[in-house]
């Protein structure tokens, strides 16, 4: 052991470790707690290991504490707690009995006390305080027989709790607070003794030398009070979770770490339902300025949440989203005057009475609505009733419970509410019983019903991230997400090829800048997937999506046709396929389009009345398809949705009769039904409704032979969206087919063929601070790819001469077009940028180019294959 070699020296520093129950309650996890509290050692600092009870044992000492007469029920609960100690002690290897033995005959004889029978409070707090004895006596042990010279520190010795004003005698005793602050002398001395000591979370004594009890999580709280008594150079918090997240990451997998809060912004996520941190721990380690980390015993090398005083230098952002449910409201209107002076006195005084602290507060000039939230009282229906006969002396009262408390945490939470917007048109259906924004500028608090709050974290922080009011790219504050950290990215996603193929990309760059540069292998691939599936019978190639003609030869090589919107988009498609692979799908078009379109012997879709009503002659004869409104849109932005009234697409399905009747009268053969309800779907059942709906429709028509289902099969933009499932979609749509074997089923994609293939490489022209925000100028913006402005589409963007640099800073990356919204891409984290490095745009294969203007007189980037 190298602990000898490099013992602290006499003003060596603290530092308090402190590790949960399942931690403490196996072989291995005894052995990291050794190493880490080693490691500090190591390296020449004082340890104090505080920890709690073996996991499962608080629970049946409450258990205890709670069995009133039932004598026989404490009997078996002892024993179970005694062979969980035994079978600790075994598995750990201790061969000296007499320690735990004290423990456990101190257990056997609080069990038969006679105070049991009436759960006297000193007692029930001895009883409760028995698991971190035990668990620190076998640790003290296992530790020292492990070469990790341990001592044993009795906590009640040290911490000692003083009664709070107006606290209840449950509080006293099971509730306990024990003011801290620095005691050099209590450092001294037990430095004198030892370098590593072990100690018990949860329990204090009172003045009259009694145990006495912290509360639930009351452990992370002693590891604060001896944090604070020994002003340690550091507490850390040893649990299974990196550290402190701007979500619950059970719910919200995309929440991200939160590397550095302060002690305020930490204290009100804890608070406000972050259970990973008991919110009492912060003041005592706030008001000793010891800086506070969580960590997480599976990933010692992660480095956590870090809290101390300092604020990062960062703009304002929202930190977290939480929600605490079982809230309970009381709403008190006041019968007597408006604005009736002592009102409040009253009330509130009724709230003291029963013991009851009030969380939140809204009042209007004859009401008060406050909140009572249930982890810090006792809230049950007798407590309740008898505060409202009481308050009923005084006013009106109403009780709404169960509730729901959402709060957005965040330092300056006033200057974000320009960007909330967006995040609170979320509670738009809900009923919102009271909103209250935080004296301090720390939170913005909505309650909700209990009911209404399912799903409803996971979507506000998806908001939150997307509004940028959670500045979620920022590596001042947040670090990776819960899901890289603990999960691996979304099934499916594949190395980019741009990351092999960087040299030669560079070497492009260097000829010029902007430029597109399109992977034909990359095509090749993805056409040979589509074909690869079993139920589409025909495949067309959406070719607005990229219409560069090495591209679509690769497509029309692989046996897809091509579908067409314009008389040049069918012009060059006719180059490069037979007409029977050529659908014409306009929309809006003039009629000369039309005939166009038949004299090249395309498929025409019509999707209005209007040609077959004013146009009859152009018609007439032919085969055609019937585009129809299905009556929603699907997709990424709701400028892709292509369904509903409210979008130009599409023949209304209450229409279809006329239309009907429309073409019979012009000898007009529907051939085919089409419906194409946005793009960028990543749910595979979407297109097995469009095929069911489509093949019911079918139904009132003669002659269909074709079911064109449309395109809109998505990429996803970011690692953490699932991949869209081909299998799953084969499988649904011959599942679906089997039901309609007479139709052919047709799709038409075009992002899915051309997105990933293409890169933009744009070269640095400037960079510029201003405020907190660092931007990075590009040769090329909205001109050449025009997504982010348009549909807030979000695109990986790297520095691509940079590479392998720590991406340690964060970027506005813009371009030179006379337009706010000429940004590419908002709040990335690139290695820090200099005049000239190529910066790459990825997934821009599709929409990009097709989609590229000459605004401000600036040509779009150039494009080129490899
Ligand atoms: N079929 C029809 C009738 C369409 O209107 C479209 C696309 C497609 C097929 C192909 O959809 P895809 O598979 O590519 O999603 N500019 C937007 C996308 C607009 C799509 C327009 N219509 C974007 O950049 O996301």
């Amino acid at each position: 052991m190298n602990s000898l070699a490099t013992a602290p020296g006499a003003h060596a520093g603290w530092v308090v470790v402190k590790f949960g129950g399942t931690s403490v309650s196996t072989r291995p996890r005894w052995d990291t707690i050794r190493r880490i509290a080693n490691d500090w050692h190591a390296r020449g600092k004082r340890v104090l290991i505080v920890v709690s009870a073996l996991s499962g044992i608080t629970d049946k000492l409450k258990a205890i504490a709670e069995a009133g007469g039932d004598r026989s029920r404490r009997e078996a609960l002892r024993a179970e707690i005694v062979a969980r100690h035994e079978a600790m002690f075994a598995e750990l290897g201790l061969t000296e009995r007499a320690p735990l033995q004290y423990w456990l005959d101190r257990l056997t004889a609080l069990a038969v006390d006679a105070r049991a029978e009436t759960g006297d409070l000193p007692w029930q707090a001895e009883v409760l305080a028995l698991g971190e004895q035990l668990s620190s006596t076998l640790g003290q042990a296992y530790l020292t027989a492990q070469g990790l010279a341990t001592r044993w520190l009795d906590a009640r010795e040290h911490l000692l709790a003083q009664a709070m004003p107006n606290q209840t005698a449950w509080g006293c005793y099971l509730s306990a607070s024990v003011p801290t602050a620095p005691d050099p002398a209590l450092a001294a001395a037990l430095a004198a003794h030892a370098d590593v000591f072990i100690s018990q979370g949860f329990m204090a004594r009172n003045a009259d030398g009694e145990t006495v009890i912290l509360g639930r999580g009351g452990s992370d709280t002693s590891a604060a009070y001896f944090g604070a008594l020994l002003k340690a150079e550091k507490v850390e918090i040893w649990t299974d979770v990196a550290g402190m997240f701007s979500a619950n990451p059970r719910i919200v997998p995309a929440a991200r770490l939160l590397s550095r809060l302060d002690y305020e912004e930490a204290q009100e996520i804890a608070t406000t339902g972050a259970k990973v941190l008991h919110p009492r721990c912060l003041n005592p380690v706030r008001e000793a300025q010891v800086p506070l980390a969580v960590r997480d015993t599976n990933r010692p090398e992660l480095a956590g949440t870090e809290i101390g005083a300092t604020v990062a230098a960062a703009a304002p952002s929202v930190k977290a989203v939480s929600e605490r449910r079982g809230i309970t409201l009381i709403s008190m209107e006041s019968i007597g005057m408006w604005q009736q002076v002592g009102f409040l006195a009253d009330v509130f005084e009724r709230f003291k009475r029963h013991g009851l602290s009030i969380d939140l507060i809204g009042s209007a000039e004859t009401n008060v609505t406050v909140s009572l939230d249930p982890s810090e009282n006792l809230v049950n229906s007798d407590v309740l009733s008898a505060l409202a006969a009481d308050l009923a002396e005084v006013c009106r009262v109403k009780v709404i419970a169960p509730c729901a408390a959402i709060t957005l945490v965040g330092r300056g939470m006033r200057s974000l509410l320009p960007r909330l917007a967006g995040v609170l048109a979320e509670f738009d259906l809900l009923r919102v019983h009271l909103v209250s924004q935080s004296s301090n500028n720390l939170n913005l608090t909505i309650v909700v019903d209990e009911a209404a709050a399912d799903g409803l974290v996971p979507t506000l922080h998806a908001a939150l991230v997307k509004s940028e009011a959670l500045r979620a790219e920022d590596p001042a504050v947040f670090g990776p997400a819960w899901s890289e950290l603990y999960a691996s990215a979304a099934p499916g996603h594949e190395t980019p090829w741009w990351q092999q193929r960087r040299d030669d990309l560079l070497a492009l760059a260097a000829q010029s800048t902007p430029r597109y540069v399109y992977d034909l292998a990359t095509v090749r691939e993805r056409a040979r997937r589509l074909r690869a599936l079993a139920a589409p019978d025909r495949w067309f190639y959406a070719l607005k999506a990229n219409s560069r003609p090495e591209l679509l030869q690769v497509i029309a090589e692989a046996g897809l046709g091509l579908e067409c919107v314009s008389p040049a988009e069918l012009e060059l498609a006719a180059t490069l396929v037979p007409s029977e692979r050529l659908l014409f799908t306009p929309n809006f078009a003039p009629r000369a389009e039309y005939a166009a379109a038949f004299a090249r012997g395309a498929r025409v879709t019509l999707d209005n009345l209007h040609p077959l009503q004013h146009w009859g002659e152009t018609f007439r004869g032919r085969e055609i398809l019937l585009r129809v409104d299905l009556g929603a849109g699907r997709g990424h932005h709701d400028k892709v949705r292509t369904g509903g009234a409210g979008s130009k697409f599409g023949l209304s399905l209450d229409q279809i009769e006329e239309f009907r009747q429309l073409a019979r009268r012009h000898d007009v053969a529907v051939v085919g039904l089409h419906a194409h309800l946005g793009s960028g779907i990543l749910d595979a059942q979407h297109w097995r409704e469009v095929y069911a709906q489509l093949a019911a429709l079918a139904q009132r028509f003669t002659r269909i032979e074709a079911i064109n289902i449309g395109g809109g099969l998505g990429v996803p933009a970011r690692a953490d969206e699932a991949v869209l499932d081909l299998a799953a979609l084969d499988a649904c749509l011959t599942e679906i087919k089997q039901a309609y074997p007479q139709f052919e089923l047709w799709m038409e994609p075009g992002r899915y063929l051309v997105a990933e293939a293409g890169v933009l490489l744009a070269r640095v022209t400037q960079t510029k601070r201003k405020g907190d925000y660092c931007y990075v100028g590009v040769d090329t913006g909205m001109n050449s790819l025009i997504r982010p402005a348009l549909y807030e589409a979000w695109h990986e963007i790297v520095n691509l001469t940079r590479l392998d640099e720590p991406a340690d800073t964060l970027y506005q990356v813009v371009g030179p077009i006379c337009e706010s919204g000429d940004v590419l891409g908002s709040n990335r984290r690139l290695p820090g940028c200099r005049e000239g490095d190529v910066i790459l745009i990825a997934q821009a294969g599709a929409y990009g180019a097709t989609m590229a203007s000459r605004y401000n007189l600036r040509e779009p980037a150039a494009e080129s294959v490899i």
